[in-house]
Formats: C-alpha cells, structure tokens, sequence
C-alpha cells in the first residue's frame, strides 16, 4: 500500500474541532442537558403530525427551494421571498455565507469569546480569524472591532445576545458601528436567541437590514421553536447576498421533515412564543437566586447563563455533573448554564449554592 496520503487542504490543520454539550449521562437518580441551549420542551402535537406526514415520502428529495418554508418566512417578517435564504440551522447558512465571501488572505472579525463555531468555520474557509475580546463586563466591544477593520476584512460576526456570555448590543451602539462598518463588508447579525430578548433597546436585525445592503440576519428554528435536531435555519439579507446564499447550499440540504416542521411551527408561534415566555421568567428567577448566592452574573437576554468562574470552572462542571446537570465549561474561563426545565433549573440553583458555601 502507498505511504502518500490524499492532499489535504492545509487550513483544516489549524481547524479547532466542535465541542457539543455533552449528554445527559448522569450515573445518580436523574440527569439534565442543560450543556447545549436545547429547548426542554417536547416537540408541539401539530408539528409531530406534521414531521410524521412528510415521513411517508422520504424516499423523494425535498423540495430544494424550501419555497413553502421561504414564503411563509418572507410573509412572517414583511421582506421579500428573494430575501430569504434557507439552510441545514443557522451554522450552516453561517457557513454559506464565508464560503460566498472569503477565503485565504481575507479577514473575519468577530468578538471572542462568542459562538465556538465562528473559528471553526472561518478556518475552514481559508480566511484569518481576527477575534477581538469581550469588555471586562463580557460585551461585544463594537469600537474596537471597528477598528480591527483594514482592507482585508470581508466579513464581521456580531451574536447578539452572545453565545455563551447572554449580553447584548444596543440599538445605538449597534447603528453607530453599522455605521462606521464600510459598505463592502458583510455584517451578520446573528441572532440566534433573539425571541427570547425582553430588553426593548436591544434592536431587531431584520429592522436593521431593510436600508443596509451589507447587514445579513441569521435566524433559527433550534432554540425559541425547538426544532434543534431537524437542521433548519435561515438569512435575510438583500440581494446578492441572498443570491449568493442560494449558490453555496447543499443540494437539498433542508429535508422535507424540517420544512414542514417549520411552516408549522410558525402556524403554531403564539404557543411556541408563550412557552419562550414561560422560560424567560425561569431565566429571571435563576439569576435572581444566583446573585442572591453572591455570583456576579452578567445580565443575559438569551435562554443561558453565563459564571466565568476562572480556574474553578472545571470543578464546578464536575460538581454540576455529578448533582446530575451537565452544563457547558469552557476550561479557564467559565461555564455556560442553558434554562432547562423547572426541576433542571433548580437543581442548578442549589448545586450553585452548595459549591458556593465549600469555597
Ligand atoms: C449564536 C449561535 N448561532 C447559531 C447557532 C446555530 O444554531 P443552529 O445551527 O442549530 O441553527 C447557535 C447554536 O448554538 C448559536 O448559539
């Protein structure tokens, strides 16, 4: 046999690897996901029916224009159907769009830490990742990722709120960067937690979009619809960007499943929309105990909270997992807690509180 090995590409060397939140694998009595932001609910009856019809013929392709979806999307937010790109969740049209835009030699801007994918995928295009720390209050420091922006850049990541911080950017100081962001450079704002926002200064991407040709707007149906295992996510963005979108997807990548689930998870947003509402106030009540118990945490406006907790993170998570919630540590840094179900969220609490009292 040979010794050569196939020609890989040499930036896939550089290409950190993904971490999923790891399963809930817990050895006691009970054991809760809160590692990956999932929605804890069971799927709604009507989305199941839905799914189980489209099961009946998977042996055709789906529909590769996603037109149903595409249409139902484009009338939900007044935009036209040519301005809606849809693809396998939102890291997939995430990375549509660097392969429509970059590529070695080229810049991709994006505060850090944020969402793990954003390295990954922009190794993955070739181009250099150019990341820009939080504040110390771990926010998106706009001003100095304006200034990171030289000739090279072709693309710039704003997740708002931020994967795995919660914080957000605010109307003002999110027009003012857009502003200083030269025309020829993609802004896409991610926003993937978005319905779970309650600050009303916090802007909505797709009012952002509508007069800026260079704004592009991620959504998904993984997190406030809770369709995470289907792969189905979506751009608005103005033509080309959307054009450009259609070019780079995966032949038929959205199944027919996800795309009937979808248009019927929008018929059914008024439930789906009052259970984010129920979490959001799960939310409220986490944070509220949590800094009862003396924890500094940062204001958060997605379904997660964030306790940088240094050196102890990993400890912690290993305290968190044997209590029978596994959680998300980034080593060195801290960990990420997704709301969960009630009894989840309390085991959290006073997991937090025990850990708390032993130091
Ligand atoms: C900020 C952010 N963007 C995008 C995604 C991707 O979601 P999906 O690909 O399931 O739509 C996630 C998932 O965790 C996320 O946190």
């Amino acid at each position: 046999m040979s010794e050569t090995t196939p020609k890989l590409r040499a930036e896939l060397e550089g290409v950190p690897s993904y971490k999923p939140g790891r399963p809930a694998t817990g050895t006691g009595p009970v054991a809760y996901k809160l590692s990956s932001n999932e929605n804890p609910y069971p799927p709604l009856p009507g989305v199941m029916e839905s799914v189980v019809a489209a099961a009946a013929s998977f042996n055709r392709y789906p529909d590769m224009a996603c037109t149903g979806l595409t249409e139902e999307l484009a009338e939900r937010f007044g935009v036209p159907a040519s301005h809606v790109a849809t693809g396998t969740g939102s890291v997939g049209v995430a990375q549509q769009l660097l392969q429509a835009t970059s590529g070695p030699g080229d810049e991709v801007i994006y505060a850090w830490r944020s969402f793990e994918a954003y390295p990954i995928i922009t190794r993955i295009s070739g181009a250099t990742p150019v990341q820009v720390p939080l504040t110390p209050g771990d926010v998106h420091d706009l001003d100095a990722m304006a200034a990171a922006i030289t000739d090279r850049t072709r693309l710039i990541f704003v997740c708002n709120p931020n994967n795995p911080t919660g914080t957000v950017v605010r109307r003002a100081e999110l027009e003012r960067f857009l502003d200083r962001v030269p025309s020829d450079v993609l802004v896409v704002l991610d926003e993937a937690y978005r319905e779970f926002i309650r600050d009303t200064d916090v802007p909505d991407g797709v009012e952002l979009y509508r007069d800026r040709p260079n704004v592009c707007v991620l959504r998904t149906f993984s997190k406030a619809y809770g369709l995470a295992g289907l792969r189905v996510g979506f751009a608005i963005a103005h033509e080309p960007v959307a054009a450009a979108l259609r070019k780079t997807a995966v032949p038929f990548g959205v199944s027919q499943l996800a795309q009937d689930a979808a248009v019927a998870s929008l018929r059914a947003e008024d439930e789906l929309l009052g259970r984010v509402g129920s979490l959001v106030c799960e939310r409220i009540r986490v944070v509220a105990a949590l800094r009862e118990q003396g924890w500094t945490v940062p204001d958060t406006e997605a379904n997660f909270v964030w306790l940088r907790l240094g050196e102890r993170t990993m400890d912690f998570a290993a305290v968190c997992e044997q209590a029978g919630v596994v959680i998300r540590p980034f080593a060195g840094e801290g960990v990420r807690v997704t709301i969960g179900e009630t009894e989840a969220n309390d085991l959290f609490v006073k997991t937090a509180e025990d850990f708390r009292r032993s130091l």
